[in-house]
């Protein structure tokens, strides 16, 4: 038996193709595009495993996933592939669209054709599970409660709008085909392989390179943050047991202002940085802090009600903040060739030469 995993290249994906073949032997077709967040450094462990097959493709390309479906008979398909990025959604909605809702839209048609096409127990059996976000529902006033799945969609970014027609879609699909579809929107991850544009890896590497730490506006906005490793025992547990047609919130009850988190990364950096990287701040790294121009439609607040997922599946994330945030410093710390190659375009340089047809 396999599962067809698409974006497994990109942070949360490779987090989740490394803990699955830490916990089953079943194998893991792998479809990522290899955008500039799909990194196959960050899988360099699967190297000589022929549990992952990777398949460098766009979750769009028809004939190409209807091959796969065809070729691997996956009893799953897991479907991280997406921009992610929100700022990169406000400079360039376009690839938003295509890949978030018309590539899911085409995914969703492969992945009908290939159901439909199934009988008896493999019928039965599969599941596509779809990964999304906390931020469809909006932004949280500071005393409202937390977001729970009958909150309202109300998507403020491109980014999230788009997430929010894909999530759309997938329920269509259920309710008019049948589809056996389960959806999660999670909070924040962090954790290993995050590039460096999202907020905790940008001010761990800025940090490092002595570069000033960007905060927008007062830096009093919140995130629920969640380890990325608990955000994929999650999804394997929704996998698992989840009903099919419902959806499942995913949150770690970390709520935490930008700036505290800035604080805390700093605080832990002063602690573990060798003494040639933290001569690059004066005192803390915390005196590289700077208050830059606010995101345009910043959502306040984000948090995460996830008792639904908690009492029907038993699911409970294991890091803390604390805990979490530390290995992630430490990991970052450990993996500066990684931050460098995807920083550095070396490793689309060796992409091209790798790819080339
Ligand atoms: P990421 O940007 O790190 O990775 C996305 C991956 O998808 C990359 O490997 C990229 O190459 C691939 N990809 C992009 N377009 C593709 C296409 N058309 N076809 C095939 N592959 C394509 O994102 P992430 O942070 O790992 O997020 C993964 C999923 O989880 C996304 O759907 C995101 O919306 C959702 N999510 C993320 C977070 C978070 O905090 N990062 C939280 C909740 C939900
Ligand atoms: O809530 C889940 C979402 O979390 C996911 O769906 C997205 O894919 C993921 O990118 C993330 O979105 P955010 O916009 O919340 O994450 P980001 O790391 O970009 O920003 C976190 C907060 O930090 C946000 O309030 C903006 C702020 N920020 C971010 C950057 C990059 C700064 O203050 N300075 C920065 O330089």
């Amino acid at each position: 038996m396999s599962i067809l995993v698409t974006g497994g290249a990109g942070f949360i994906g490779a987090n989740f193709v490394l803990d699955w073949l830490t916990q089953h032997d079943e194998s893991v077709v792998n479809l990522d595009k290899l955008t500039y967040a799909g990194n196959l450094e960050s899988l360099v462990s699967l190297e000589n495993d022929e549990r992952h097959i990777f398949v460098r493709g766009d979750i769009g390309d028809v004939a190409l996933v209807d091959k796969l479906l065809k070729e691997h008979g996956p009893r799953a398909v897991i479907n991280f592939a997406a921009e992610s990025h929100v700022d990169r959604s406000i400079h360039g909605p376009g690839e938003f669209i295509q890949t978030n809702i018309v590539g899911t839209f085409h995914l969703l048609e492969s992945v009908r054709a290939y159901w439909d096409a199934l009988e008896g127990e493999a019928k039965q059996r599969f599941r596509f599970l779809h990964v999304s976000t906390d931020e469809v529902y909006g932004s949280l006033t500071q005393d409202a409660p937390a977001f729970s799945e009958t909150n309202r969609y109300e998507p403020n970014s491109p980014y999230s709008a788009s997430k929010a027609a894909s999530d759309h879609l997938v329920r269509a699909y259920h309710q008019t085909y049948g589809l056996p579809v389960l959806t999660t929107n999670c909070s924040n991850n962090y954790g290993p392989y995050q590039f460096p544009e999202k907020l905790i890896p940008l001010i761990i590497h800025n940090a490092l390179s002595g570069k000033p730490l960007p905060i927008y506006g007062d830096g009093q906005q919140v995130r629920d943050w969640l380890y990325v490793k608990d955000h994929c025992s999650a999804i394997r547990r929704v996998l698992e047991s989840g009903r099919v047609g419902e959806t499942y919130n995913v949150g770690g009850k970390n709520e935490k202002a930008n700036l505290d988190v800035a604080y805390t990364l700093c605080d832990i950096l002063d602690e573990l940085a060798s003494p040639s990287a933290r001569q690059l701040a004066l005192t803390s790294y915390r005196s590289l802090i700077i208050f830059v121009r606010d995101r345009p439609g910043h959502d306040r607040r984000y948090a995460i009600d996830a008792s639904k997922l908690e009492s029907e599946l038993g699911w409970k994330p294991q890091e803390t903040f604390a805990s979490g945030v530390r290995k992630t410093v430490m990991w970052y710390l450990g993996n500066q060739n990684w931050v460098a190659n995807v920083t550095s375009g070396a490793y689309r340089d060796w992409l091209d030469r790798q790819y080339r047809t």
